[in-house]
């Protein structure tokens, strides 16, 4: 059987590429969702450490909570779905600020962003394009260079997610997470996050939850929980293997040819002359 076409998985909405499992009729409706104040989203473009951070907030809270899958990922059926839990939600979203659906804007809830340097975000997708049945056929790292960097992968363009987001950086129920940070000081990021969150974490849990959300903790964890799809955040896959690839900060030297490094940076800094970043 032949792989499934691009026009099979990819669909646009907004003038943003979404792969079929983000139902038309499920974007159209996420207008009408009805948040929650304690909500809290976890928000990020694709491949920039969701999962990471995932594994930390689910781990800081001692009362029940629910980590969803994406709040864009489904049909119709799944914003019944989140009505109906009953525990606090944690929510992750790749959307933009501007699809945000708007109680979550009203009702302030709280938002946590993760970014990550662009070039590693662009490695680490291409590689999930190329080991993913329900991604598009990608032949070359030069070809998905190219679309990356046009905006043409599944939830658009790198700096068209991080503009939207970083518009609202002081607003005050938005914390702006670094991967690198993490990288270089988890307790400190995870501090940080439970100060946030207005959770009560003595240094000693902050030290065993940093321990248990090492790469290799999380990667090992991987092998016992790959056959239950409801441990992986991203719905494209439930195969936690293509999550845990590398884990590394600045992979992005490994791929990159001169000139790929200088078209990127020709792009950045056109596109991110405004921002502070
Ligand atoms: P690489 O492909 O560069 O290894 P997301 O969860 O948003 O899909 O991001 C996946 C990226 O985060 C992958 O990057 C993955 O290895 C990395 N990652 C996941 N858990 C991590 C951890 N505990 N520490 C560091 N990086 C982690």
């Amino acid at each position: 059987m032949s792989n499934p076409s691009k026009a099979e998985l990819i669909h646009m909405f907004k003038g943003i590429p979404f792969t079929t499992r983000s139902s038309p009729e499920l974007l159209k409706s996420l207008d009408t969702f009805d948040a929650r104040e304690d909500d809290v989203l976890l928000v990020s473009y694709p491949k920039s450490g969701t999962h990471w951070l995932a594994g930390v907030l689910t781990k800081l809270y001692n009362t029940q909570v629910t980590l969803t899958s994406p709040i864009e990922f489904g049909d119709i059926s799944k914003l019944e779905e989140l009505n109906k839990l009953s525990s606090k939600r944690i929510i992750p979203t790749h959307l933009d600020y501007n699809m945000l659906p708007p109680n979550f804007k009203n009702k302030k809830c709280k938002m946590i962003y993760i970014s990550r340097n662009p070039k590693d975000t662009a490695v680490s997708m291409y590689h999930y394009y190329r080991d993913n049945p329900n991604l598009p056929t990608i032949d070359t790292w030069t070809a998905f260079f190219d679309l990356f960097l046009k905006g043409d992968v599944v939830c658009g363009s790198w700096f068209d997610h991080f503009l939207s987001w970083e518009e609202h950086e002081n607003d005050k129920n938005i914390l702006f997470l670094f991967y690198e940070d993490m990288k270089k000081d988890l307790p400190k990021t995870v501090k940080e996050i439970s100060l946030f969150l207005g959770l009560n974490v003595s240094d000693n849990d902050i030290q065993d939850i940093c321990k248990k959300s090492s790469f290799s903790e999380m990667k090992s964890d991987t092998e016992k929980e790959n056959n239950d799809p409801s441990h992986t955040v991203c719905v494209l896959t439930s195969n936690r293997k293509l999550i845990f690839r590398k884990g590394a900060v600045g992979d992005w030297k490994n791929y990159f040819t001169p000139k790929q490094n200088q078209s990127f940076e020709e792009v950045f800094n056109e596109k991110m002359k405004l921002s502070k970043m």
